[in-house]
């Protein structure tokens, strides 16, 4: 056997401790695993965590057209807003909806969805606007919010009319631009800003 834990020439094992060489190698091991350790770790944080910020931009709302019955329902009226309940996604009478129908036009509607958009309790439509009966957030006529923590307007529904019939499609965030409430083409959730950078951590569902 050679000296310095060389068992046979030219072949170092290192199995000395206090061969100089066994050190370094030690050292340089060490400070690998360390590396190695601390990325698994920080992937095993990470993920959740990913997870948790971009999930809701994967999730999508199950929709399709929603007959609303005769376009020329006397009941929708000009000036004022009724509201429909209807049943959306799989889930039958526990996926009721109510959107407040509002006509404009002969086939103009204003379609607003009853979700605040603080934390999504039910509004109500009381002649001078939405009033939120959970945290008093309150909304115009037009949705756009007056008072209290929603963060923006209230949702808007898209809709066509097809054969005389009013059908009712997805819904969609709206903002205020210029003192309107305007219809984007994103779905987005109670408490999730449309634009800015917060907007982009909340991106839209494909
Ligand atoms: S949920 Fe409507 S104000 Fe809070």
């Amino acid at each position: 056997m050679a000296e310095n834990g060389n068992d046979r020439a030219g072949v170092s094992s290192y199995s000395d401790v206090n061969d100089p060489r066994a050190v370094v190698s030690r050292s340089k091991f060490l400070t690998g695993a360390t590396i190695g350790l601390g990325g698994l770790i920080g992937v095993a944080v990470a993920v959740p965590v990913l997870g948790f910020v971009l999930g809701p931009s994967f999730t999508t709302e199950d929709w399709y057209w929603t007959s609303f019955g005769a376009v020329d329902n006397a009941e929708y009226k000009k000036g004022t807003y009724v509201p429909v309940i209807f049943e959306r996604g799989k889930l039958g009478e526990l996926d009721r909806r109510v959107a407040y129908v509002r006509r404009d036009g002969d086939e103009e509607f204003t379609i607003v969805s009853n979700v605040c958009m603080h934390l999504g309790c039910p509004v109500q439509f009381k002649t001078t606007g939405f009033a939120c009966p959970c945290h008093g957030g309150q909304y115009d006529v037009e949705g756009m919010r007056t008072a209290g923590p929603p963060i923006r307007p209230l949702n808007r529904f898209e809709y066509k009319v097809d054969n005389g019939n009013l059908l009712v499609g997805r819904v969609f965030a709206t903002e205020e631009i210029d003192g309107q409430v305007v219809m984007t083409d994103q779905f987005k959730l109670p408490g999730e800003p449309v634009g800015g950078l917060l907007g982009w951590l909340y991106p839209v569902p494909s």
